[in-house]
């Protein structure tokens, strides 16, 4: 008696088939080999190019990767003004007396909270060099209220966050240029609020204390 037609068995032969295709192309994925794996759909993974850090014979210095032509710029990396990005006077070539970024309350309050984030630890919250890790051994930075540091153009307290200065580590990888401005005009502020004078008091102001 036979129970399966002539069709159910070109059926499951069919299916046999692919089944057996299925696990023999399976098979080649998952265990390790020094064979190059079967690629049944090479698409574009393998084309010739070269990686980032891969050799070349090619080119006389044996790299693959080419250096920039002297004097590229970037996209939107000209930073032509030496003012803003490295505070100093593009003209005369000194310091600039005063920070380009013109303080407003908010950010005034950007400074006061990257100030604390990034100098207070060392130069304490008023800046009086009384920070926490002072406690820790670190060596005791200079008050920011003195006459001389007062006297300190902007430009010269921006190029010592970006560059540091002695014992102090640079900060330019932390902080951004703009924020630097702004701890500047915070900082300016701290100094003020140690070391006002009568005549920089805000009129209401002085008519209250009269
Ligand atoms: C890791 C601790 C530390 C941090 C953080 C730090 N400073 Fe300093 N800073 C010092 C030390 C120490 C000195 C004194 C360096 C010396 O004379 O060797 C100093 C010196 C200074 C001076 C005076 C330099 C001079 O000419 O005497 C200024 C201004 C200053 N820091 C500003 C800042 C500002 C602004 C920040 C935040 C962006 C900051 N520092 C963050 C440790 C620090």
């Amino acid at each position: 008696m036979n129970l399966l037609c002539r069709q159910d068995k070109t059926f499951i032969i069919i299916s046999g088939l692919l089944l057996l295709i299925v696990l023999v192309l399976g098979g080649c994925q998952g265990r390790p080999s020094e064979k190059t794996p079967i690629h049944v759909n090479p698409n574009m993974d393998s084309q010739p190019k070269y990686l980032p850090q891969s050799s070349s014979e090619f080119f006389l210095n044996g790299a693959g990767m080419r250096v920039p032509v002297e004097g590229t710029v970037a996209r939107g990396q000209l930073n032509e003004d030496t003012e803003f990005w490295q505070g100093i006077d593009s003209v005369t070539g000194e310091f600039i007396a005063k920070s380009p970024v013109i303080p407003t309350m908010e950010n005034m309050e950007r400074g006061r909270e990257r100030f604390n984030i990034y100098c207070s630890i060392c130069h304490g919250q008023t800046g009086d060099g009384t920070g926490i890790i002072i406690k820790k051994g670190y060596m005791v930075p200079p008050s920011f209220h003195t006459d001389q540091i007062r006297e300190y153009p902007d430009g010269k307290i921006f190029d010592i966050i970006t560059n540091g200065i002695r014992n102090m580590p640079r900060y330019a990888d932390q902080v951004p240029v703009e924020d630097r401005w702004m701890i500047i005009n915070y900082l300016r502020a701290l100094q003020l609020s140690q070391n006002a004078a009568y005549t920089d008091l805000p009129d209401d102001v002085k008519e209250k204390i009269k």
